[in-house]
């Protein structure tokens, strides 16, 4: 299936592991449309691993578990359509799904025919207790051809973490997304982990096929099967903001039966769905200071080598001629709160242009106009600033 933006929604693991059954998803089916969440567009219902028996049928068919889900996938999969939202299911490109479940390598035509004729609209596709004779490359391409010829639309989520250069071959699938980190939990540590690795790899990421940094954490409070120690206010809202603003699926990850009203409005926050959701998705960049004589990329040194990664300025070209910009300070030290300075020049918006931003703040709304090229931000530790701004005449 083709899908030209990062794909929104719920997903069952990060809170509730192998404790998932038919109620849960349809109640959350039922909480994203009360809550807005479905016209914020989070449209995407995903069961993850641990919801089939640990045995194939005699046929060799996948059996859902009849204790979890009593009415079988198809019910839920039609209660998920009737609430005007996609169903999700999940396998693994191995023997066995990383729970130890019966997984899909073998038997690929005969799952997918399965999955179409209970009305899954999502696959997610894991990587553990695969073949080691077999190349990932391979074993993505047997799942993805089973999809595109098992008569149903099915969006194909890859799930390698990243492993065994899966970056480079991953777009040749047809995966719509690909899990280019290892799994989240519920930390700052985490959070940070995986947005520095991203943003070393942001010439990856790309219309069509969109780096998937593992769903969200927002909202968890340490709660559920990778809750952790928990976070702060504002790391959720940093989280939410990279993960955004780089360009992942956004997969709601807590129990959105128990979410706070804070929760929910970073979660619906319109400005920066607005530039996950970019028609053109265009590759994030760093905006740095410009040197008189600026630095020459020398072959064979790494690219990110001189932007900072605690520190990153970031900026992304939308559809509407308008520019999305994300300050992020990651450091950890207490003591400093970091003075970021914005230059335009540095987006491609010189003094000489005549022209500057007009930004609007993504979480206050306030707006401002950038003078004399350039604008400053006083910005705490695991706190983040988020604009558009739009081109407008400086006088
Ligand atoms: C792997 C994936 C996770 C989750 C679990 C399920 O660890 O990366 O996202 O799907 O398997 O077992």
């Amino acid at each position: 299936m083709v899908k030209n933006v990062p794909a929104l929604g719920w997903n069952t693991w990060n809170t509730f592991g192998t404790n998932i059954n038919e109620s849960l998803i349809l109640e959350s089916a039922d909480i994203l449309v009360s809550t807005g969440l479905r016209e914020a567009g989070y449209e995407y219902i995903v069961i993850d691993d641990c919801w089939s028996l640990r045995q194939r049928d005699e046929n060799d068919q996948l059996v859902p578990d009849p204790e979890k889900f009593p009415h079988g996938m198809k019910y839920v999969a039609d209660y998920v359509h009737s609430k005007g939202l996609k169903f999700g299911m999940y396998s693994c490109a191995g023997f066995m799904t990383c729970g130890g479940y019966p997984a899909s390598y073998g038997h690929e035509y005969d799952d997918a025919k399965a999955f179409a004729s209970w009305g899954v609209d999502f696959l997610k596709y894991d990587y553990c207790f695969h073949p080691c004779t077999v190349p990932g490359h391979i074993l993505y391409k047997r799942m993805a051809l089973a999809l595109q010829n098992c008569g149903r639309d099915i969006l194909f989520s890859a799930c390698s973490w990243g492993a065994d250069d899966t970056k480079i071959w991953i777009k040749e699938t047809g995966a719509n997304m690909w899990r280019s980190t290892g799994d989240i939990n519920d930390s700052w540590a985490s959070i940070k982990d995986l947005a520095t690795s991203q943003l070393r790899a942001l010439e990856y990421n790309g219309m069509g096929c969109f780096n998937d940094m593992d769903m969200l954490v927002v909202g968890m409070n340490a709660k559920g099967n990778v809750g952790f120690v928990g976070c702060t206010p504002e790391e959720y809202k940093t989280h939410f903001a990279l993960w955004a603003f780089l360009g992942s699926p956004l997969m709601i990850g807590c129990d959105i039966r128990e979410m706070s009203e804070e929760t929910l409005a970073l979660l619906k926050n319109k400005t920066l769905l607005r530039i996950n959701q970019d028609t053109a998705y265009r590759q994030p960049f760093f905006c740095a200071k410009l040197e008189r004589n600026p630095e020459k990329i020398v072959p064979g040194t790494d690219y990110y080598e001189k932007y900072p990664l605690e520190t990153p300025i970031l900026a992304r070209f939308l559809d509407d001629g308008t520019v999305a910009i994300g300050i992020f300070n990651l450091t950890d030290s207490d003591a400093t709160i970091w003075s970021a300075t914005l230059q335009l020049d540095a987006i491609g918006l010189g003094e000489d242009t005549g022209m500057t931003l007009e930004l609007t703040d993504a979480f206050t709304g306030e707006v401002r106009k950038v003078r004399n090229g350039c604008i400053h931000f006083r910005i705490p530790k695991h706190d983040c600033k988020v604009f558009i701004g739009k081109v407008v005449p400086a006088k």
